[in-house]
């Protein structure tokens, strides 16, 4: 029989962290207890030969970094490559994972959120990497449109070539540039719903998610990291920082949603707020 590469990890004291994306594992490394090359390459061949779809295991040599949220990826065996076609709710992605940023992990909250999506909604997805919730999103929810904002132009094409794939035409617009800039420009008074998947900087660009909602208000999806001491909440950490800003505002708003979507570290937590907005002040 088979090992079990998650036992077989533990065993020889490597990370049972790995992802597996298209044909492709990623292991992923474990700060403060750096893995030998030896165990790396063990827990590699043992991926390999417990699931014989996986052409190619890297190793991730450092943590996701950077303007375009990018990982550095070292090559451990198989085929010498790092693009691969990933399947997800009956949807492709196409990505080099070198080049662009993806995550399988964020699965289950890209179709937490196409299921909130209603006919005929115009979203702005300010920070789409290759396209995943936009394509999704298209996908299933035919009469909806999605602007498409990445600021990487490698993640810009992937997202085309991911257009194409899933025939989704003239229904995501993939749009390169800064995401502020964008809507400032082209994308005012528009959405009924606003993506902003980059936890890092969703606080400096809530101004501009305000500015592409409609009069009339939407949903904002709020995504951010927050540090909580046993005795706290991230969520409500979050919310707290998120009302006195809208507050500020003068904007009026309900958080009726907000969850853990992962934990990154000791105390660390990804979190993300369903924010709806009831009015947008004339002066946005
Ligand atoms: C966490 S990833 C998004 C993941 C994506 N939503 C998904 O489901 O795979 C964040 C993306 O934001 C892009 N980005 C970073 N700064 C940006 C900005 N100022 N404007 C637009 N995109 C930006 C990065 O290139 C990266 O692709």
């Amino acid at each position: 029989m088979r090992k079990n590469p998650v036992f077989y990890s533990k065993n020889c004291s490597l990370s049972s962290s790995y992802d597996i994306i298209g044909d492709i594992a990623i292991i992923r490394s474990i700060p403060n207890n750096p893995s030998s090359l030896r165990e790396i390459g063990k827990f590699s061949r043992a991926l390999k030969n417990f699931n014989k779809n996986i052409k190619t295991v890297l190793f991730q040599s450092g943590s996701i970094d950077g303007t375009f949220r990018l990982r550095k990826l070292d090559y451990m065996l198989g085929e010498k490559r790092t693009c691969t076609v990933h399947k997800e709710h009956n949807c492709l992605f196409s990505v080099d994972l070198e080049k662009c940023y993806f995550s399988p992990r964020l699965s289950h909250e890209r179709w937490r959120v196409l299921r909130k999506v209603m006919a005929n909604e115009v979203v702005v997805n300010m920070f789409a990497g290759v396209g995943c919730f936009s394509i999704l999103i298209v996908k299933w929810i035919k009469s909806a449109k999605v602007y498409s904002i990445d600021i990487n132009p490698i993640a810009i094409q992937f997202m085309q070539k991911n257009v194409c794939l899933n025939r989704v035409y003239g229904k995501v617009i993939p749009l390169l540039g800064d995401a502020k800039v964008i809507i400032g420009k082209e994308l005012q008074g528009l959405a009924d719903r606003v993506l902003m998947p980059l936890p890092e900087r969703a606080f400096e660009y809530l101004s501009s998610a305000l500015l592409s909602l409609k009069k009339s208000g939407g949903w904002i999806h709020y995504y951010a990291f927050e540090y909580a001491k046993k005795t706290e909440s991230p969520t409500d950490k979050i919310k707290f920082s998120v009302s006195k800003k809208l507050s500020s505002l003068g904007v009026l708003y309900d958080i009726p949603f907000s969850r853990i979507v992962r934990s990154i570290g000791p105390n660390w937590y990804q979190v993300v707020i369903d924010i709806k907005i009831m009015n947008i002040p004339d002066r946005f």
